[in-house]
């Protein structure tokens, strides 16, 4: 069997062990971006699984990044939410970064609502700007796909025209719009961190129509859409880019402007998972 896939299966073993999954079937899987774990807070928490308690699975090393999937209910919607997630840029394999996003389709979701924090390209952003991601560019970073197609789990070549769900857009903005967040759209791309880019690097991503910049999300979508996920995006845009400003960047800044933008984030996202109710 490919290991990649055996690994997904050893991985969904153990938290079968651990959650009832025929009793408590998530139908939208959250992922917290750096310095947005609060948002777990909002969670009625029904179980907690920290991922060095499930075998083989990638467990981050990143200051911010605690890592547990916490399952439980936002309103009435049931949900899986991974609070900390792996980057590439600590050293992981990309099939291990993906691995988590492949997990909670297995467990039963069928949207997926990606979070991260980002750098703002576009000079309309400011710091603590909220950007719902319209599309991406993968480019910079290692497809996650390459290798042996899993047929199990999707098609060869598949399409990416329609990758961030236009009816979950739809939801998030009203949700936004009831939560006093003027929320941005754009373009993200994921680089691979982990030094920041270089102003001329942020100069090339803004030629290409990039608005925010960050080191995560994209590889995730590619697997979750491979997998026929319903797939949506928040950013956080924790710092204007290198360049912009002038400024020099820091991983505590990034995480301090997360936390200042918390409470609005908190309830744009709970606003969110109960409109998805009417997709489930
Ligand atoms: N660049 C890349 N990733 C980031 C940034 C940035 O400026 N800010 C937060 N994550």
């Amino acid at each position: 069997m490919n290991p990649v896939y055996e690994k997904l299966l050893t991985c969904y073993e153990s938290i079968q062990k651990k959650v009832d999954l025929e009793k408590f079937q998530p139908k939208v899987a959250i992922v917290l971006g750096s310095g947005l774990g609060d948002y777990a807070d909002d969670i009625e928490v029904l179980y907690e699984i920290d991922y060095h308690d499930i075998e083989g699975f990638p467990v981050s090393t990143v200051p911010g990044h605690a890592g547990k999937f916490i399952f439980g209910h936002v309103g009435d919607v049931p949900v899986v939410c991974m609070k900390g997630r792996v980057h590439y840029y600590e050293g992981y394999p990309i099939s291990d970064v993906v691995l988590p996003t492949r997990l909670m389709k297995m467990m039963g979701a069928e949207i997926l609502f990606l979070t991260n924090a980002s750098g703002g390209i576009n000079p309309d952003y400011r710091a603590g700007d909220f950007m719902m991601l319209t599309d991406h560019i993968s480019v910079f970073v290692p497809n996650p796909l390459i290798g042996p197609n899993m047929d199990e789990l999707g098609t060869r070549f598949p399409d990416m025209t329609h990758v961030y769900d236009m009816d979950l857009q739809e939801m998030i903005r009203q949700a936004a719009q009831e939560a006093g967040v003027d929320l941005k759209e754009g373009v993200y791309a994921q680089l691979t961190g982990p030094s920041f880019e270089s102003p001329a690097e942020i100069k090339m991503l803004q030629t290409m129509g990039v608005d925010a910049v960050g080191m995560s999300t994209v590889v995730e979508a590619i697997v979750a859409n491979h997998m026929g996920m319903k797939i949506c995006g928040i950013s956080c845009v924790c710092n204007m880019a290198a360049g912009i400003t002038g400024n020099a960047l820091t991983h505590e800044e990034v995480q301090e402007a997360a936390n200042q933008a918390a409470p609005l984030f908190k309830s744009m996202m709970t606003n969110s998972v109960k409109k998805f109710k009417t997709l489930l």
